[in-house]
């Protein structure tokens, strides 16, 4: 089996290496290209990857290349883990729309849109040449944003899945603190990338025992601590929201601190040079502690998982292969129209993911979830087609902006600082 990474000089790859050490049984990866247009971070990063597998005992071969078409030719499954314009690029998002008084963050809010028009088009063209150097192979997309990005994809008619680490996290997490192994935990996990709530935690598989009440009760102050909302918010939900939801649920409150506090992207550049620094030391032959420290935790054995699902010998799923992804809507949720993205768990085979059903969501939820998909709806036709109204009408329908004349101080902003990604402007 082989698999390719395209931004495989991303200093989170180490952890991606390291998930396909410790799980070799479950996905026989022979063949490992790290493909990126930077020589030098492929040099560090490729060489700790081979130190990874070489102390693991793994027999997997890893290929370093700046050739996309070289590098994925022959792969079995593409992960897609890039950064259009890299932490310099997401520091301006996580910046100019707090001069707005809104949120500043990477996938939230006007950022968010950012980043989907600087990436959109990008992960197209890359998409379109997997197509055709290596056309049976399994697009899985970690670039954010996950959910618009993946939307492009499926559109464009790409064999694609959509996938991000909240979900794992919280399955983790959990698991810890009930003291089961984590495979025993299933998630309800309805909604959007980043737009997710946990409305039920079975154990033993997805019709086992809700014990969410049980852990709300027990683990509830703990949980809100983690989240950094007040407990009482948790227990009126009588959900787990994901941390995304502190930009929808306390906006004015994260506004002011991100006023004045450092921006996460001038944080992670630091981790970053620190990072590329221990890579580069020949003694170093594991994943380091300071890794631990970026959002991505669990994110190796979530891409594992997936793939080993999308790639096993049956195109029927097996009951291990229920995981949580961004997919095509089809009538899962059905106040949603069928070519929206959504994040739930889904049966994963051979043929792709199917969403299981999901129980009616309530209007507390619903509601967000229509606003943001119909924001994510136009955010797509902004990175598509371009223009400055396209973008005013995105910011416009976003639930954090809504009013037009924060939309027109936005779209300028957003233009003046992504002019050189935009071919129309
Ligand atoms: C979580 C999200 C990812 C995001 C990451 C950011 O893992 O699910 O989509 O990229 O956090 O982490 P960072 O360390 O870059 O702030
Ligand atoms: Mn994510």
């Amino acid at each position: 089996m082989k698999l390719a990474v395209v931004g495989g000089g991303s200093t989170y790859t180490p952890e991606l290496v390291d998930g396909f050490a410790r799980l070799r049984d479950s996905l026989p990866v022979e063949e490992l290209a790290l493909i990126d247009p930077d020589t030098h971070r492929l040099e560090l990063v490729g060489g700790l990857a081979r130190r990874i597998f070489a102390k693991q005992g793994h027999p997997g071969r890893v290929v370093t290349t700046s050739d996309l078409e070289a590098g994925v030719a022959g792969a079995d499954a593409v992960l897609l883990q890039l950064r259009v314009g890299g932490q310099a690029a997401r520091n301006q998002d996580e910046t100019w729309p707090l001069e707005c008084g809104c949120i500043g963050q990477e996938t939230t809010g006007a950022g968010g849109l950012a980043k989907a028009m600087r990436t959109v088009p990008v992960v197209l063209d890359i998409a379109e040449r997997v197509r055709r150097a290596a056309p049976d192979a399994w697009i899985i997309d970690f670039t954010n944003p996950v959910g618009i990005v993946t939307r492009a994809l499926l559109q464009a008619g790409h064999k694609s899945v959509g996938l991000c680490n909240v979900a794992i996290g919280f399955q983790r997490r959990f698991a810890a603190k009930l003291g089961v192994a984590p495979e025993q935990v299933h998630l309800d996990h309805v909604g959007l990338n980043h737009l997710t709530w946990e409305r039920g935690v079975r154990i033993g598989g997805p019709g086992g025992e809700d014990v969410l009440p049980k852990l709300l009760a027990e683990h509830g102050d703990s949980i809100a601590a983690d989240l950094h909302l007040p407990r009482p918010v948790l227990d009126r939900l009588g959900v787990v929201p994901s941390y995304y939801l502190r930009y929808y649920y306390a906006h004015d409150e994260v506004v002011r601190e991100l006023q004045t506090s450092p921006s996460r992207a001038s944080q992670v550049a630091a981790m970053e040079r620190e990072l590329l620094e221990m890579y580069g030391d020949p003694a170093l032959d594991e994943k380091p502690e300071l890794l631990a420290k970026r959002g991505g935790a669990f994110y190796s054995e979530a891409a594992v998982a997936l793939a080993a699902s999308l790639l096993r010998a049956s195109h029927i799923p097996a009951d291990g292969d229920v995981q949580v992804v961004n997919t095509y809507n089809n009538g899962t949720l059905p106040f949603l129209p069928d070519d929206a993205v959504i994040e739930v768990p889904a049966a994963v085979g051979g043929d792709g993911a199917q969403p299981l059903p999901v129980p009616p969501v309530e209007p507390l939820f619903a509601g967000l979830i229509a606003n943001v998909t119909a924001y994510e709806d136009l955010a797509l036709d902004a990175a598509l087609r371009g223009g400055r109204d396209r973008v005013f009408t995105a910011l416009l329908a976003h639930p954090l902006v809504g009013q037009y004349d924060l939309a027109e101080q936005l779209t300028d902003r957003l233009i003046a600082h992504n002019r050189e990604h935009f071919a129309w402007a």
